[in-house]
């Protein structure tokens, strides 16, 4: 299907050129040197699909549906549900937050990768992914299901940054800038942050899921702090950082930090973090400009609660051949961000940050919307921000 993307605009093919040289991507990838931007309405939409599980495609079944309808329910039926969301939202950006394909099933990696993305990748809505635990367990491994990603059509997923060493891969970020022709059209109003959160822990002492490096927050922490300064600096200086939203597959620690009386969502399992916790919500904190986390992970548990300052979010579970809950729809995570109105720039930074969750039923029924994020202006400062669309 054909979606018009006005969240895109070409830059300089110079500089799309050098970026080419090292990278097969560019053989078939062409939003390599695109740049994400607000549209003309001052809106800018991620749709978060999480743990599609995807296997081999129409032979590979559903599981946790209710018996009457396991006949005919296959890997096709969570193809079915991104095309419909895409249809229904027309996100401007698609995040796929891991356990992108459950690798133990799959004939062949690559070609359940792309199996996986193909709704995205014909959609020519640009989309990024990065690695949950079980993407590694097919024929290719986790640097290899990576490297494989990027060739794709349509993706921004990067690898990892040049020049540094660090752990894991598919550590990236992404500038989502102003409205063009506003005077915010050369600065990233909203930063978008991909982290790889491994699959499970190798030091033998430590049982259980792998964890964000300080190697990883190294790199965030730096990536963070020199976006501040062009966000904070001339033209059109900035007194506050621009909104940060992070997204990768095992949750935080952090994330049983509540319970019904102070989140949105449900809580059905546990929180499966990895049993130690290396920090990075502290980092993120001290940061300063994170004010949303994504991850996916635990299939049936979909809340979003805050703690000091950060929403910490779960998608709830994508796809059908991936563990859940018969009778309880599938589901997946919108995100909305909205520019404020100026006077004199016409679009200025990014006002307020809302998030509902849509169902795989008849209607794609919207729940839980509420406000991760609001601006403070002037004389609204002291009142706290309570959520509720
Ligand atoms: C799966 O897709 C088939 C074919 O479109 C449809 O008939 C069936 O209702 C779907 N199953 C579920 C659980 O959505
Ligand atoms: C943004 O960059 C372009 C290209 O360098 C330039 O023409 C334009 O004036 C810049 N816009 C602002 C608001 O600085
Ligand atoms: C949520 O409420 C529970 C009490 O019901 C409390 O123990 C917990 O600290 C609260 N969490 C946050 C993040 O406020």
């Amino acid at each position: 299907m054909a979606i018009g993307v006005p969240g895109l605009l070409s830059v300089a093919a110079a500089a799309a050129a050098v970026l080419c040289l090292s990278s097969l991507a560019c053989a078939t990838g062409d939003a390599g040197n695109k740049q994400l931007r607000f549209r003309e309405n001052g809106e800018f939409k991620i749709l978060q699909v999480a743990d599609m599980h995807y296997a081999d495609g129409k032979t590979t079944p559903c599981e946790d549906v209710l018996p009457s309808q396991a006949a005919g329910c296959s890997d096709l039926n969570t193809t079915a549900f991104i095309q419909r969301m895409i249809q229904a939202e027309k996100p401007d950006l698609v995040v796929f937050t891991g356990d992108n394909i459950f690798g133990f099933d799959a004939t062949d990696a690559a070609k359940s990768l792309e199996l996986a993305f193909s709704p995205a990748m014909s959609s020519s809505i640009p989309w990024a992914a990065i690695l949950g635990n079980h993407d590694q367990e097919s024929t290719l491994s986790r640097e290899g299901v990576m490297k494989h990603i990027v060739t794709l059509k349509h993706t921004l997923s990067k690898v990892n940054p040049t020049a540094v060493e660090i752990d894991g891969f598919g550590n990236y970020n992404l500038e989502v800038h102003g409205v063009e022709g506003s005077g915010f059209e050369n600065k990233s109003v909203l930063n978008l942050y991909f982290l790889d959160s491994g699959d499970y822990s190798t030091v033998p002492s430590i049982p259980g899921y792998n964890w964000i490096k300080p190697s990883q927050q190294l790199w965030f922490q730096h990536t963070s702090k020199k976006l501040q300064r062009a966000y904070m600096s001339k033209p059109v200086a900035q007194k506050a950082p621009a909104p940060g939203l992070v997204y990768f597959h095992i949750p935080l620690p952090e994330f049983a930090s509540f319970d019904s009386s102070n989140f949105t969502g449900v809580k059905q399992e546990g929180i499966s973090s990895a049993s130690v916790n290396s920090g990075f919500f502290a980092t993120m904190v001290e940061a300063g400009d994170v004010k949303a986390v994504f991850t996916g992970h635990d299939h049936v548990n979909d809340f979003c609660g805050e703690l000091t300052g950060i929403e910490l979010c779960y998608a709830g579970g994508f796809g059908y051949h991936a563990y859940g809950k018969a009778g309880w729809a599938r589901r997946a995570r919108v995100v909305l961000a909205t520019l404020e109105k100026t006077d004199k720039e016409r679009w200025g930074p990014v006002k307020s940050i809302k998030t509902w969750k849509r169902l795989d039923d008849q209607h794609l029924t919207a729940i839980d919307g509420q406000v991760l994020w609001s601006k403070r202006t002037k004389g609204t400062r002291r009142k706290k921000q309570i959520g509720g669309v």
